[in-house]
C-alpha cells in the first residue's frame, strides 16, 4: 500500500538528536545520575517578575482570544525595544508575535520560499532550519564553514553560491551550535553581497542577549540598512528571559511579509496565548539586571567548559564561542581510541559517552558538522565538572 502521507510530510526528517536525549530522559527516569549538557534551554526559573505577570493576567481574564498576529501593548513593547536595542524602527503592522522564535521562523519561511526556491545555510546551523525550508517546497544549499574562519561564512561563499533560484540567506548570530557571532564589519561585507545579488536575510537573533568576551551584537539590519527591505528579523523572549515554556517569539520585517505571515497564523495557531503575552510585555519592561545576571553565569561557565575540554588530549574547541550556550568542540581525534574505540563519528561518541559514562551531548552530524559535538553549559558548575571529569576518562586522560 502506498503510504498515505504526503511527500511534503515524509520530506521532513525526524530530529536525529531526538533518540540520544529520549535516552538520556529514560536513564534519568531509571535513576541514573546523568550529565545533561543536551539541554536547548536555559537552566533557570523564568524570573519572578514575569511570572507574576503572568498570574495577574490570569486574575485580570486576560484569557481570551487576541488579535491573531499579537496584542498591541505587546508590539509596541517590541517595537521600543528593537529601538532602543538594536537601531531598527518598525510600526506594529511590520511586527508579528508568534508561538515562539521557532514559529517565527516557520511562517516568514512558508511567506518567503515558493516551490524550489533555494535557500543558503552556512553549517554548522540549527537543525530546525532545513525542515522549514523542506516543508515550504524550497531547496537548502548548504555552505560548510570551518573552524580556521571561526565557523563562519564569507561573503566570496554566499555570491558564489547564488543562482537565479536564491530567495533567501539565514544568518544565525550568535549561532546555535558554534556560539560565533559576526562582527558589525563581517555583517556589511555579507549585506553587500545579499543586496547585489537580491536575496532576502532571514536574521535569527534568539541569541542576542547571551555574548561574551567583549562581542557585540548587531542587527545586520541596522547594519546594512539598504538591506532592511529585505530583512526579517526574528527574535524571542525564551532564552534571555528563561520563558522556553511560555512561547513566544517575533518578527520583524515589510508589512507585506508580515501581514502575509499573520494570515498563515490566523488560520492555524491564531494567536499565540493571551497571558503569555501579558507576561511578556513585563519582561521587555525590566530586568536588564536578571538578564545580565545569567550572561554573567553563562559565561563563567563557558570559560570554564572551554577550559577543561582544551585539558583533555584528542579534544579540541577551535572557536571560543562568543554567544549563545554552547561549545562545538572537534572530537573527532578520539573517534576509534580509547573508550570510543568502537566510534566512526560523532552519533557513536555520543552514544559512548550516554551508555557508559552517563554524558549527554549532540552529535555534531545533526547540524552538519560530524567531527564536533554539541554540549551546552546551561547546567550548573557542579555538573559541568563532572561530566568534563567523566568524559576525560572514557579519553583515557
Ligand atoms: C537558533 C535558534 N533559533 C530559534 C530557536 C527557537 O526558540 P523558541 O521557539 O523557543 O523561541 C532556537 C531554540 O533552540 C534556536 O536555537
Amino acid at each position: 500500500m502506498t503510504s498515505p502521507v504526503s511527500k511534503r510530510a515524509q520530506a521532513i526528517k525526524a530530529s536525529e538528536t531526538l533518540a540520544i536525549t529520549a535516552r538520556a530522559k529514560e536513564l534519568a527516569r531509571e535513576g541514573v545520575d546523568v550529565v545533561a549538557f543536551a539541554a536547548g534551554e536555559p537552566d533557570f526559573d523564568t524570573p519572578e517578575y514575569i511570572s507574576r505577570a503572568g498570574h495577574e493576567a490570569i486574575d485580570a481574564g486576560k484569557t481570551r482570544y487576541t488579535p491573531a498576529s499579537g496584542t498591541p501593548d505587546l508590539k509596541a513593547a517590541i517595537a521600543k525595544k528593537l529601538k532602543e536595542d538594536n537601531n531598527l524602527d518598525y510600526g506594529l503592522k511590520e511586527i508579528i508575535v508568534s508561538c515562539g522564535a521557532k514559529h517565527a521562523l516557520a511562517n516568514i519561511v512558508t511567506v518567503l520560499v515558493g516551490e524550489g526556491d533555494e535557500v543558503l545555510l552556512p553549517a554548522p546551523y540549527w537543525v530546525s532550519y532545513p525542515q522549514m525550508v523542506a516543508l515550504a517546497g524550497g531547496v537548502t544549499r548548504v555552505l560548510p564553514t570551518t573552524s580556521e574562519a571561526g565557523f563562519k561564512v564569507t561573503p566570496a561563499q554566499v555570491a558564489d553560491a547564488c543562482t537565479d533560484r536564491t530567495k533567501m540567506f539565514i544568518l544565525n548570530s550568535p549561532s546555535n551550535p558554534t556560539g560565533a557571532v559576526y562582527t558589525p564589519e563581517e555583517l556589511a561585507a555579507l549585506g553587500k553581497v545579499l543586496i547585489e545579488k537580491g536575496v532576502w536575510c532571514l536574521a535569527d537573533e534568539i541569541y542576542e542577549k547571551l555574548i561574551y568576551g567583549g562581542a557585540v551584537h548587531e542587527s545586520i539590519a541596522h547594519v546594512v540598512p539598504d538591506l532592511e527591505p529585505r530583512t526579517v528579523v526574528v527574535n524571542g523572549h525564551s532564552k534571555a528571559y528563561a520563558m522556553t515554556g511560555w512561547r513566544i517569539g517575533y518578527a520583524a520585517g515589510p508589512a507585506e511579509v508580515i501581514a502575509a505571515a499573520s494570515n498563515i497564523q490566523s488560520h492555524t495557531t491564531s494567536n499565540p496565548t493571551s497571558i503569555s503575552q501579558a507576561a511578556a510585555v513585563a519582561a521587555l519592561s525590566d530586568g536588564k539586571d536578571v538578564v545580565e545576571h545569567m550572561r554573567a553565569e553563562f559565561e563563567r561557565r563557558r570559560d570554564r567548559i572551554v577550559e577543561g575540554l582544551r585539558a583533555i588530549p584528542g579534544v579540541e574547541v577551535p572557536v571560543m564561542p562568543e554567544g549563545a550556550f554552547y561549545v562545538f568542540p572537534d572530537v573527532s581525534r578520539l573517534y576509534g581510541k580509547g573508550g570510543f574505540a568502537e566510534a566512526k563519528g560523532s552519533f557513536d561518541f555520543a552514544k559512548v559517552c550516554l551508555e557508559e559514562k552517563h554524558v549527554a551531548v549532540v552529535p555534531g552530524k545533526a547540524f552538519g558538522e560530524d567531527r564536533c559535538v554539541r554540549m551546552s553549559y546551561a547546567t550548573s558548575m557542579e555538573k559541568i565538572e563532572e561530566g568534563l571529569a567523566r568524559i576525560a576518562a572514557l579519553a583515557g586522560a
